[in-house]
């Protein structure tokens, strides 16, 4: 079962169990998404899919008895993002990622005791604040900086409590994902929109912050991983590329691949967004045999072909 099957990373997740030949269950509710057409266009290809059943449900408020039963929950639904997540945002981010991992987990622990899932829950880097000298492993201390990463050290306290309570929960700390089908209100999504627009690239701050910037084909690689395996329950994951890129090198690596040269366009800086992020993966390489392997010139070429192509689908179709 994959919740948030709609969205950018549950869809690619679903489709690469499907891919595998598994029965998927994908529960999403679009209406909850932050761009809902969008997310609804999504949800009726993911519907399309063969090997895919699709069932509409707000986590927060529906029933969820049919969705705890399923053997593998990876549980990617929420409201994601930093930025948005300050004032009125923050009630959506409570709601779409704590009363629903709450509500999730719950319905899980009532299944009895053999016929309960392993879970699979989505956390961010955000949790840990800003990198210092080194990269963050999992043990370090949490400081999150912003309402978005807050609800995502609750969510993980959840996800802990449901383990004590004999729940085999895992939690996957994703670093900054991109790839074909990233969110709209992303930094490459944006740049490279901009870009093929011929506007100026909408930068926050300086575009000195750097990020584990991470393919979602890695990402996809490490969540079936983590829910094929037999975990400590309760673990934390980190899932990021080993290696942090200033957002102004990243940007020269995208105007390098699409061949144009670039005007920025300064904004302002997004309060509680990290300075560094770094992912230290080497409890993911212990327990999952996973660590990143897209270099990043590569991946954003990956993305860039994406976006080229759906405008050409939506010239052909409009
Ligand atoms: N994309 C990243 O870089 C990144 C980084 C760190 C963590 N994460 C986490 O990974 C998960 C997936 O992120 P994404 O980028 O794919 O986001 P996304 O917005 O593309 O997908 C989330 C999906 O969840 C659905 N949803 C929201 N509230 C719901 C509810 N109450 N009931 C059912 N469905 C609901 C939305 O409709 C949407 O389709 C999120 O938990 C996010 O916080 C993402």
């Amino acid at each position: 079962m994959v919740t948030g099957a709609a969205g950018f990373i549950g869809g690619h997740v679903a489709d690469a169990l499907a891919g595998a030949g598994h029965e998927v269950l994908a529960v999403d509710a679009p209406g909850r998404s932050p761009t809902p057409e969008q997310a609804r266009r999504a949800w009726a290809g993911v519907a399309a899919r063969p090997g895919v059943t699709a069932l509409e449900r707000d986590l927060a408020v529906d029933d969820l008895d049919a969705v705890a039963a399923a053997d593998v929950v990876v549980h990617l639904a929420g409201r994601p993002g930093v930025r948005s997540s300050w004032g009125g945002g923050r009630a959506a981010a409570e709601r779409d990622n704590v009363l629903a991992t709450a509500r999730l987990l719950e319905a899980c622990a009532r299944r009895p005791a053999r016929l309960r899932p392993r879970v699979v829950v989505a956390s961010s880097s955000s949790v840990y604040g800003s990198a210092g000298n080194r990269p963050n492993r999992e043990d370090d201390p949490l400081d999150p900086g912003s309402p978005y990463a807050a609800s995502k050290v609750e969510v993980e306290r959840l996800a802990g409590l449901a383990a004590e309570n004999g729940l085999r929960t895992v939690v996957l700390r994703y670093f900054s994902v991109y790839g074909p089908r990233q969110r709209p209100d992303m930094a490459f999504h944006r740049f490279i929109e901009a870009a093929l627009d011929g506007r100026p690239l909408p930068v926050f701050g300086d575009g000195r912050k750097s990020r584990s910037f991470t393919h979602v084909r890695d990402v996809v690689a490490a969540t079936l991983a983590a829910a094929a395996e037999d975990l400590p329950p309760g673990v934390a994951l980190n899932v990021g590329h080993p290696e942090p890129v200033a957002v102004r090198s990243a940007i020269e690596l995208l105007t390098g691949v699409l061949g144009v040269r670039a005007e920025i366009r300064r904004e302002a800086p997004v309060a509680g967004d990290a300075a560094l992020t770094w992912a230290d993966c080497g409890r993911a390489a212990r327990l999952l045999g996973w660590s990143a392997s897209t270099p990043l010139a590569e991946g954003l070429a990956d993305q860039i072909a994406w976006h080229r192509s759906s405008r050409a689908q939506e010239v052909a179709v409009g």
